[in-house]
């Protein structure tokens, strides 16, 4: 679902990037043993800054990224345009990539966006590679229950996750969890390793 004009101007905010800067990347690198010479793919990338810092602090040799919403595509292919990687406007529930094609995928924050997000989890999954690790950041049900969120922002809001429906889930497609923290239930932060397949 794409965002409203008050979630959009706050995504696109300096705010936002420093709040993505020192909680979620702090958070990750904890649980990152480096991506030198591979590769990562961001879902939900907004204006592309996300992007900018995986390939700051992570190192792949490169990032894609994709989005919903063509405009904020727009806007992180000419933040990106000169670092490595490809962005498109695209579904996480559908996407456009090989299977096992990336060694991390990470999120921040859009999972809650998409109604059949249990869909995109399925995807992720599909898209890392075995050993691969998913780093989301997440808005969970309490967050989204909220009645200032209700009047403020645009949300799905049939079948929304709280913590423990988000770890099962991840658990489900087949994800290890490795971390998790969350507070309460208004956010919460995991990495989950795609495990190995039954037949090796
Ligand atoms: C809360 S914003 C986060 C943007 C960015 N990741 C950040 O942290 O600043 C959620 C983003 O997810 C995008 N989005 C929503 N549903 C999506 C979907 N099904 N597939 C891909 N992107 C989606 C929205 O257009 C929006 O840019």
């Amino acid at each position: 679902m794409l965002l409203n004009t008050l979630e959009k101007w706050m995504m696109n905010s300096p705010a936002r990037l420093a709040t993505q800067r020192w909680m979620d990347v702090r958070l990750f690198k904890r649980h990152c043993r480096g991506l030198q010479g591979r590769k990562a793919l961001e879902m939900g990338i907004g204006r592309g800054r996300g992007m900018g810092l995986i390939l700051e602090h992570f190192g792949p040799r490169a990032v894609d990224g994709f989005d919903l919403d063509p405009d904020m595509v727009v806007k992180a292919a000419h933040y990106l345009k000169n670092k490595k990687g490809q962005v498109w406007v695209g579904d996480a529930c559908h996407m456009p990539v090989k299977t096992a094609s990336y060694s991390a995928v990470f999120d921040f924050g859009i999972i809650h966006h998409i109604p059949n997000w249990q869909q995109a989890l399925a995807e992720t999954a599909r898209v890392l590679e075995p050993g691969g690790r998913f780093f989301s950041f997440e808005m969970l049900s309490g967050f989204i229950d909220h009645p200032l969120s209700r009047a403020l922002l645009d949300h799905p809001q049939q079948e929304r996750f709280d913590h423990a429906a988000y770890c099962l889930a991840l658990q489900q497609e087949g994800f290890r969890l490795i971390e998790h923290s969350h507070l309460g239930q208004v956010c919460g932060w995991y990495v989950a390793e795609r495990q190995q397949d039954d037949n090796g």
